[in-house]
């Protein structure tokens, strides 16, 4: 853990929708790590939770009204707004996103949210078609511009048959989310807009832009308890995705099933099928700069995991028909409208490493490849650290000596920073 959270006191916003039941659990979360919670219910949230239940979890009283008479004789809201070191939305639902981008202030909790000079991080929770839609992607924009820091939303099974991004992030990964946020914010508590203020010292070449990586391996499900998998670990990605935001961008990570911790300052949804990951870069686009770095599986099963596990019955090898799954590298790079002006793909090969890397870049439309050998010899799938090969679409190419993932990470940042701005 980056930052403890004792000690420390959150204003949680409980918005209207099914997942507010989470917000119950985060209550819990964050006190079992020695925060104290100030809960602060709408009326959406109301109609799926009670100030009751928020306030004996929190263990105080729940919050809201606006026009408290006993509270707002001294200015209530106003005093909610500062009286803590962080505010979380969560969930946040497309409503108080809107409401939030717009800067209304027409309730306790918008009107808190937009008295508020505190780091705020959301947790957005909605149904995928809400969270794909345009007008949900310019808030997104929008807030993340003010410097409001997120959460997932995660991909995965909700309420409604679909699934897709929008289910909210688990409450340990708020909690989580919520450390990293502090211990970036620091000990001055700067407020909203922290992020832009934070790092003045060092060069923020991508300041004001968009970037979304993806990380990692996807699993594809042969039956309840079997999947195919690769062995990416999700370093390089998340290594980009961390130098990304370090150089001033918006970042969402689109990651795969990994073992290690998010990075600072990156809006990260987790996926896990080839499928999901590109309904997710779909949903996280328009981005300035797409980076994809995740090992996706080329093929999938062709039929279902259902929900009972495949039975040997003794005779052979079970079938195992496999199909293509979306090329997501390719599907972005040819997407118009709405192509990021830098489309970078990551190359993982065994042999002739720049010549499968040239016939890519072709194939693909891209404007960038980061080739990697990961033969034996090469052995950086998994490392700490890799030799990368940059084939660009003109036909320039440079090859990199072998260092570590950040540092590769920080050298490509500050490259697509360059050929950004040319
Ligand atoms: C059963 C039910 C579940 C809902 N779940 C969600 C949800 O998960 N996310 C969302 O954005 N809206 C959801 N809504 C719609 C919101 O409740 C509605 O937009 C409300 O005005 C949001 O209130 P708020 O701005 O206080 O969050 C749901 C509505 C119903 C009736």
């Amino acid at each position: 853990m980056t930052e403890t959270l004792a000690r420390r006191r959150v204003l949680l916003v409980i918005g209207g929708g099914i997942a507010a039941y989470k917000a119950l659990d985060l209550i819990r979360r964050l006190r079992e790590r020695g925060a104290s919670v100030c809960p602060v219910l709408t009326a959406g949230a109301q109609e799926f939770v009670t100030p009751l239940a928020a306030a004996a979890l929190a263990g105080e009283r729940a919050h809201t009204d606006l026009f408290d008479r006993a509270e707002e004789a001294d200015i209530g809201h106003i005093k909610l707004a500062r009286q803590a070191d962080a505010v979380v939305v969560a969930p946040a639902t497309a409503n108080l996103m809107a409401r939030m981008a717009g800067g209304h202030a027409d309730d306790l909790a918008t009107t808190v949210l937009l008295a508020t000079t505190l780091p705020i991080l959301i947790a957005p929770a909605m149904n995928v078609r809400m969270w794909a839609h345009p007008a949900t992607r310019r808030n997104r924009a929008t807030l993340e511009g003010d410097g409001v820091c997120f959460v997932g939303p995660n991909a995965g099974r909700m309420a409604e048959p679909e699934s897709g991004p929008g289910r909210m992030a688990e409450p340990n990964e708020i909690a989580d989310a919520l450390e990293r946020m502090l211990a970036q914010a620091g000990d001055a508590r700067p407020g909203l807009g922290f992020l832009a203020g934070r790092a003045e010292a060092q060069p923020r070449p991508l300041a004001g832009r968009r970037v979304l990586v993806t990380s990692g391996p996807t699993h594809e499900p042969i039956d309840p308890v079997r999947y195919i998998a690769n062995r990416s670990s999700g370093r390089q990605g998340h290594a980009i995705a961390a130098a990304a935001a370090q150089a001033g961008a918006a970042v969402t990570l689109v990651s795969g099933p990994v073992a290690i911790p998010d990075p600072a300052g990156v809006a990260v949804v987790r996926v896990e099928t080839a499928r999901e990951m590109l309904a997710a870069v779909e949903a996280a686009l328009p981005a300035d700069i797409a980076v994809f770095a995740a090992a996706v599986a080329d093929w999938r099963p062709q039929s279902e995991a259902g929900t009972k596990k495949i039975k040997k019955d003794g005779s052979g090898p079970a079938p195992l028909p496999l199909v293509e799954n979306p090329d997501i590298l390719a599907t972005v790079s040819r997407m118009n409208p709405g192509r990021p002006a830098l489309v970078v793909g990551f190359a993982a090969e065994t042999d002739t490493v720049l010549d499968h890397a040239r016939a890519k870049i072709a194939r693909k439309g891209c404007d960038l490849i980061v080739a990697n050998d990961v033969s034996a010899e090469g052995g950086v799938m998994g490392g700490s650290d890799n030799a990368v090969h940059l084939i660009h679409r003109d036909g320039a190419e440079e090859s990199w000596p072998r260092l570590g993932k950040d540092e590769v990470a920080r050298r490509l940042v500050a490259h697509l920073a360059e050929l950004l701005d040319s």
